[in-house]
């Protein structure tokens, strides 16, 4: 095995998944992150996991989102995305997490579900999940790397597997190569400043499935 293969990781990636059940899960203000959410589904669909695309309760004073017409307009473009349930995470063998920074940290509203999850994890409901997550800032170095090392704090509380891309594909190289997670800079006009970021959030959802379907099968034995 050459040095590439060894860098860009184990071909067994390809193979079909073993009826990997996948949440995506996401909070977005303003749609950045609902973007980064879908390429995650279409990535894992394509990967053959069953999937569900999900948002987590909005939180904010209505006053605060009549403030901002941008926030406005996306929450009532995706009203009709389903929100998560604790059934969901039950559901799940695999989870991607999406959101945008607020101060380097998780944003309340993500937060606040992940503070829900109390139940589940004291029945050991939560443990061996496979998981991972993504971020947006509007600054390059904005917080997007702490916000996902946050949200795996919480998830090795959960006895969750993060699945990290880490630099296991050529697109970490030109989409902004944060290994813990696909993460983008968001500009003035909401749009997405790296490239290839569809591809590398793909990559992303194909690992985490398929790390899952790894963890099942061993599971079922
Ligand atoms: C309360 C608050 C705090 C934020 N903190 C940061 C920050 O620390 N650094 C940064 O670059 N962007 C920060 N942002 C910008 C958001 O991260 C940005 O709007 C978001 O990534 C866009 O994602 P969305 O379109 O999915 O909502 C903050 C935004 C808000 C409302």
């Amino acid at each position: 095995m050459g040095l590439l293969d060894k860098l860009f990781g184990d071909k067994k990636e390809t193979k079909k998944m073993e009826n990997v059940k996948l949440a995506v899960i996401y909070y977005s203000s303003t749609g950045t992150n609902y973007q980064m959410a879908q390429w995650a589904e279409e990535g894992a669909t394509e990967a053959g996991a069953e999937t569900k695309l999900l948002k987590v309760p909005e939180i904010a004073p209505q006053a605060a989102i009549d403030s901002n017409p941008a926030w406005k307009e996306h929450l009532e473009a995706t009203k009709n995305v389903p929100e998560v349930s604790l059934d969901d995470l039950e559901w799940a063998d695999a989870i991607i997490f999406s959101m945008p920074t607020r101060f380097g940290n998780l944003p309340a509203q993500m937060k606040q579900f992940l503070d829900t999850t109390g139940g589940l994890w004291f029945e050991g409901k939560l443990a061996n999940k496979v998981v991972s997550g993504m971020a947006s800032a509007n600054n390059p170095h904005g917080g997007q790397e702490a916000t996902v090392k946050n949200l795996y704090t919480t998830m090795m509380h959960w006895g969750a597997i993060v699945a990290a891309p880490g630099y296991t594909d050529e697109v970490a190289f030109t989409s902004g190569g944060n290994p813990y997670g696909t993460s983008v800079t968001v500009d003035q006009d909401g749009n997405m400043v790296e490239n290839n970021i569809d591809k590398a959030v793909k990559h992303q959802a194909k690992r985490t499935a398929t790390i899952a379907s790894w963890v099942k099968q061993g599971l079922q034995q």
